[in-house]
């Protein structure tokens, strides 16, 4: 049976009911089949695909062609969990008007269901453009990767009171625009949680502690597949890299040795058609049959 398919106004009856919200991000199909089968409520096509699947330093780079790419990809895999494409960089800063239209794309060709978009206060009046067009946004405060270089580095935000005063401010700001959930990202836990008892809208933790409403992480850190440095938040839940090096060895091994591909691996003629065809090649080529004997 077909399960009805999460949506944004389910998302905000979960903090209602005090049920915690479950995401995820995917970047293909087959990893959003597998998280939808799991029961994730959330699956967001992040922009930290440009570090874990297309190889770039930082998220900076992706485009939202890429974007709508491999979202397209994740929707067509996800038939319960909600889609949210995030918005990359420079496809919404510049104007309003490119932001609609960037978000827009989302939803028409990448069949996301909400937008991602990162900033606080400055994003406010975006954020209330995109609702006003029918485009669900989830907010993203905190350590934004994004920007990067102006934090100068990954760090934790909103250490001291008034930076802190800052990101609940931000997060009001955001809920007041309209945005359907907000994600904290790189926060003291006491920080997101005067966030979360600030907004009616659900909060979704990353590197912010236990007292959000929900918990995201990045799939690949969850598996182990992204090893070039692991945050403290992440808890791997599976070491798949080890698991892949040791099918990938094996391959090799196997095919340099001559025993894959055997018997059970391997077509054969039908019974009969193998002298057959051996007397038809050895009539044009008489000293190259002796392979089909066997
Ligand atoms: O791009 C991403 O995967 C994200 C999550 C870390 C929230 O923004």
């Amino acid at each position: 049976m077909r399960q009805e398919r999460v949506t944004v106004t389910a998302v905000r009856a979960m903090k209602a009911r005090g049920e915690r919200l479950v995401m995820l991000t995917a970047y293909d199909t087959p990893t959003a089949r597998l998280l939808d089968a799991a029961g994730v409520d959330i699956i967001l096509v992040g922009d930290s695909l440009a570090m874990v699947a297309l190889g770039y330093e930082t998220t900076l780079p992706v485009t939202l062609e890429e974007m709508l790419h491999h979202t397209r990809a994740v929707a067509r895999g996800a038939a319960r969990a909600l889609v949210v494409g995030d918005l990359p960089f420079l496809s919404y800063q510049v104007s309003r008007e490119e932001a609609l239209r960037s978000a827009g794309r989302m939803l028409k060709e990448g069949n996301a269901q909400a937008v991602k978009l990162e900033g606080g206060l400055e994003v406010a009046g975006t954020v209330a453009a995109l609702v006003e067009a029918g485009i669900p946004v989830m907010g993203h405060i905190g350590l934004t990767p994004q920007a990067v270089h102006r934090m100068g580095g990954y760090k934790v935000q909103g250490r001291s009171a008034d930076a802190a005063a800052r990101l609940v401010q931000d997060a009001v700001a955001l809920e007041r625009a309209g945005a359907f959930s907000l994600v904290l990202e790189g926060l003291p836990w006491q920080v997101a949680g005067a966030v979360t008892e600030a907004v009616s809208i659900p909060t979704i933790g990353i590197g912010a502690g236990p007292r959000c409403d929900g918990q995201v992480l990045v799939t690949n850190d969850l598996l182990g597949l992204f090893d070039e440095f692991t945050p403290k938040f992440v808890k791997r839940y599976a070491n798949l890299r080890e698991t892949l090096l040791q099918a990938f060895g094996q391959f090799r091994e196997e095919v340099r040795s001559g025993s894959f591909p055997g018997p059970e691996h391997s077509f054969s003629l039908e019974a009969g058609e193998a002298e057959k065809l051996r007397r038809l090649l050895a009539r044009t080529r008489p000293r190259k049959v002796t392979a089909l004997r066997k």
